[in-house]
């Protein structure tokens, strides 16, 4: 492969910005440098100097380079049912989701889903995710083999659920260790796929399915753990009444050995101060779902006492739950659920969270999440504005910023962040010009 240089006005994160200040030196801008991608689709260096005649050339100067997003908590056969009317968590998953999911049993259907899913991703900007399929075996693999077919880091397995499901939905433990050994003895470490054990929530398991789970956790160094928590009350409720010996809902991962730091549980809005304290103490991390917690009319997630006390917040965009596969509009409404319990959040304590903060809290900080030598190049490119609004705000923001940046005019963070609390606030897909996965390029904007 012909080593790859960008140039575009590279934005990064070199350490986690806190929740409050836009004028925070953790933000990197470089603008007008260049990327350099090697052959083995590592970042080289960044420099502002062009290199020479063997690096294929990508001059975007004026456009917004990033590493891809990673969305940490997504279902890919929901994107079936997205948008679908008018109910709560528990009566949304009966009403439209389970019925949705059933048909992901057939593997030609599967596979054709996940293919448009991993493509719908890059096509959003979104180069990592980590993934729910469905419980069936077949489209686990389906989903697994797109992501490795188009170089992608992803994390997913398939989902555990053996009661409270429609039969089509159901496994039963022994059938469900044996596809989860061999899923991960397929997929584990292999390129960048890594494979998350996925009880769906402690509602649809068995405690017999949940000592299953844990138990491969322990036989198996390096594997993710995947589900929902605390998202709904009458979820809440509902649990409590099934597990009734554990203290809390998290208690019930905690009970069966599935707490670690590479345990991503969604939501965690109804979380209670010894629940937090938990998650800290086992390095566990919340997938925040702005989107979905208020389509689904779920709650609001207090990310500033989540941040105080030390807990790892990502964020995911929940699909189907969630209603864009955009990390932008799941950011935009990241800022929204905040200022509904009084606290503004920065661009930077956003873009953070779903860059460099995601790598570091999936333990996947020395590949991704930032632009750095060494790290792999997957990076997004974006145009600052689309469409006539837009533009004429991020006109605004320029004049106030003094003109475009450039190597003799780089701006501070404080400056900066108008501009780029704007972009994300107004931006979506449609801001999208290019993704690159470990070097290639995966998606053109052909309109
Ligand atoms: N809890 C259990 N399953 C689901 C799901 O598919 N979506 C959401 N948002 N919450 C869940
Ligand atoms: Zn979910």
């Amino acid at each position: 492969m012909t080593p790859q240089a960008i140039c575009a006005d590279l934005l990064d994160f070199t350490a986690d910005p806190g929740l409050a200040d836009r004028d925070s030196a953790a933000v990197r801008l470089r603008p007008a440098h260049w990327l350099l991608i090697g052959a083995d689709g590592r970042i080289v260096d960044i420099t502002p100097h062009a290199p020479g005649d063997d690096w294929h050339k990508h001059d975007h100067r004026g456009r917004l380079l990033m590493p891809g997003f990673i969305d940490s908590h997504v279902h890919c056969p929901q994107v079936d049912v997205i948008a679908s009317w008018g109910t709560e968590l528990l009566d949304w998953l009966t009403t439209y989701t389970f019925p949705a999911e059933a048909a992901h049993a057939d593997p030609v259907l599967a596979r054709a889903a996940a293919a448009l899913f991993v493509d719908a991703l890059l096509a959003h900007g979104s180069t990592s995710a980590v993934v729910m399929p469905t419980v069936h075996a077949v489209s686990a693999d389906a989903l697994l083999d797109a992501a490795q077919a188009r170089g992608m880091r992803l994390i997913a397995g398939k989902v555990l659920m053996d009661r409270h499901a429609p039969d089509a939905l159901r496994d039963d433990v022994e059938q469900a260790e044996r596809d989860c050994e061999r899923l991960i003895a397929r997929h584990h470490g292999q390129g960048r796929l890594s494979y998350a054990v996925t009880p769906r929530f402690a509602a649809t398991s068995t405690p017999a399915q949940l000592a299953m789970a844990g138990r491969l956790l322990a036989r198996h160094p390096g594997l993710y753990m995947h589900t929902h928590v605390a998202e709904n009350r009458d979820e809440v409720a509902w649990t409590a009444q099934l597990f009734p010996q554990s203290r809390s809902y998290l208690s019930i991962y905690e009970d069966f050995g599935l707490l670690g730091e590479r345990s991503v549980l969604a939501h965690g809005i109804w979380l209670d101060d010894a629940d937090r304290r938990l998650m800290v103490a086992r390095g566990a991390q919340i997938a925040h779902c702005p989107s979905s917690n208020l389509f689904l009319g779920s709650g609001l997630f207090g990310w500033g006492q989540a941040q105080a006390e030390g807990m790892a917040v990502t964020v995911g965009s929940d699909v189907g739950g969630g209603t864009s596969l955009s990390m932008l509009r799941t950011l935009a409404d990241g800022y929204k659920v905040q200022a509904l319990a009084g606290q503004r959040i920065t661009a930077w304590a956003l873009l953070h969270a779903a860059t460099a903060g995601a790598a570091r809290h999936l333990r996947l900080d020395a590949e991704i999440g930032r632009l750095e030598p060494g790290l792999v190049a997957d990076v997004c490119l974006w145009d600052w504005a689309s469409g006539p609004v837009a533009a004429r705000r991020d006109a605004m923001a320029l004049q106030r910023l003094g003109g475009a940046p450039s190597a003799t005019h780089v701006p501070d963070a404080a400056a900066l962040h108008e501009r780029v609390f704007a972009w994300l606030t107004l931006g979506d897909e449609r801001n999208l010009v290019q993704t690159w996965v470990a070097g290639r390029c995966r998606y053109i904007r052909t309109a």
